[in-house]
């Protein structure tokens, strides 16, 4: 343990990959009362980057932040606490944080009583953690995504030692309950139904910076749910990194993710979207409960990867073209409205021309409403980062390029089916360029703008759609 820090451990790559653990403890969070109170008169902010995860993340640091006294500063030059929950998918992600930390060295000297924190997926990885130690010395908290609920004593011991702490566990996980939220909005609302990931896709670090795949109780998701229902809320969003193995880990029940959709399909809420879904553990029995309607919204996201069956072979996707295929046609076949969107990585090590034609002929067929692309960023620890990769860089970018034109040709035609459809609108709040444009979304998951007044945001509202643009949608009330 280094002199200067009052605790000291750091993230192992190696033994976050272990998975030993069978059953999975379930926590529940406890404040210590002594320490209600330690935030009065003092201000806090929090950065998010990455998924829906960390979104949700956040909400439970604002959650335990404003129990313990503090209240929230938009503008992280004056907060007394500064959160960087960080995320660590690709490189580019991570260097906008480290390009953040830097920007914010000068408050440190300036206010040097201030404690600026870096938590969730950076810090899981032992190269961050050595590289904030030796050059970012501004950082004075670095958690994992393991023990936000430790927060509170996080803080105490840092204003009572006045050192650095970093403590990151890479054990497999356990599940804290009753961590307060405080949610960013009043009518949507996250609501995590498994924690970790247990695919190993072979150039992710997810399953390394989150544990091992770890499911909720069914009681406590639908009592969650409930309350939001009566709290008004009007939409939730089931997360997980893989929702259709909610559930494997059960040991003492088969209860699966489709017998959580018929029970919430029960609950008097508006909708119900989850994410993400992955194509091999999507079944059938998800698919008819899609198929229901009711409060399940019809739109899937998808994440395909690669249309190369040599690739998703390398990427330890386990399924091929032809399985995914299959199971879009199923989807199709029982939900025959729905609006499929996906993620793709382009240059993964080896993908050759015909593996990125392959890729492109997946897309035209499925007919996606929409994707996420990326380039492969290599992450250090994960399997895809020690194969060989000859494609040069420019050749990558171009394929992104390509890719990028006929996925945004999918969002225009997505868009287009709606004209002259009248479509249920949750009202989200007024448009950022026009305070008398109101802005939401449809079932299908689309951004439609239309005239209208504020009374009407938090509703759902029927709207007339008139023009598709390629982002959004345009219409008037009915
Ligand atoms: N659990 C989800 C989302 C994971 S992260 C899923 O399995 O779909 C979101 C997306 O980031 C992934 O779907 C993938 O397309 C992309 N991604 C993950 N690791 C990456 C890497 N090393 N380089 C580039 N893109 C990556
Ligand atoms: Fe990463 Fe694959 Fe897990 Fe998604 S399913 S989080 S891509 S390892
Ligand atoms: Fe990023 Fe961690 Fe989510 S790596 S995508 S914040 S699980």
């Amino acid at each position: 343990m280094s002199k200067d820090y009052s605790k000291y451990f750091a993230p192992s790559i190696k033994d976050a990959r272990k998975r030993l653990q069978k059953t999975t403890n379930t926590i529940a969070y406890n404040l210590d009362e002594e320490l209600i109170g330690i935030g009065i008169d003092k201000t806090y902010s929090i950065k998010t980057y990455g998924c829906q995860g960390n979104l949700a993340d956040s909400e439970k640091i604002a959650g335990i932040m404003e129990e313990l006294g503090y209240t929230l500063s938009d503008d992280e030059n004056d907060a007394d606490v500064i959160f960087f929950n960080t995320c660590a998918i690709r490189d580019n992600a991570e260097q906008r944080v480290f390009g953040e930390l830097g920007r914010i060295k000068s408050i440190k000297t300036e206010r040097p009583n201030s404690l600026i924190v870096l938590c969730g997926c950076m810090p899981q990885e032992e190269a961050t953690v050595e590289k904030v130690r030796k050059t970012y010395d501004q950082v004075d908290i670095m958690f994992g995504t393991h023990n936000i609920h430790k927060l509170p004593e996080y803080l105490k011991e840092a204003y009572l030692t006045k050192e650095k702490i970093i403590e990151v566990m890479s054990f497999e996980g356990d599940i804290i309950e009753n961590v307060p939220m405080k949610r960013a909005h009043n009518v949507k609302a996250w609501v995590n139904i498994m924690y970790g990931c247990d695919e190993f896709c072979t150039y992710c670090i997810v399953p390394y910076t989150r544990g091992k795949e770890r499911s909720r109780s069914p009681e406590d998701i639908i009592r969650e749910v409930k309350d939001l229902a009566n709290k008004g809320y009007m939409e939730v969003t089931l997360l997980g990194q893989n929702v259709n193995a909610y559930g494997k880990d059960f040991t003492d029940s088969n209860y699966s993710f489709a017998d959580l959709l018929n029970d919430l399909n029960k609950v008097d809420i508006p909708r119900i979207r989850f994410t993400t879904s992955h194509p091999r553990d999507l079944d059938t029995a998800t698919i008819l409960a899609m198929a229901k309607g009711g409060n399940i919204m019809p739109h899937l996201h998808l994440p395909v990867q690669s249309g190369s069956n040599t690739v998703l072979k390398r990427m330890n996707r386990k399924y091929t073209k032809e399985s995914y295929i299959d199971k879009i046609n199923e989807l199709k076949k029982h939900v025959p409205d729905i609006s499929i969107t996906t993620d793709i990585i382009v240059g993964f090590p080896g993908e050759t021309d015909d593996d990125f034609e392959e890729t492109l002929n997946l897309v035209k067929e499925v007919d996606y409403e929409g994707a996420f692309t990326f380039i492969f960023s290599p992450r250090e620890g994960t399997p895809a980062s020690k194969f060989e990769d000859n494609t040069p860089n420019d050749v990558k970018k171009q394929r992104l390029q390509t890719l990028n034109k006929l996925v945004n040709e999918g969002y225009a035609k997505g868009n287009k089916r709606f004209e002259g459809r009248v479509v249920e609108v949750l009202v989200d709040g007024v448009s950022s360029k026009n305070e008398a444009i109101l802005t939401g979304y449809t079932s299908h998951n689309k951004v439609v703008n239309f005239e209208g007044t504020k009374n009407l945001i938090g509703k759902i509202v029927e709207v007339k759609i008139e023009k598709a643009y390629s982002w959004h949608l345009k219409g008037s009330l009915v």
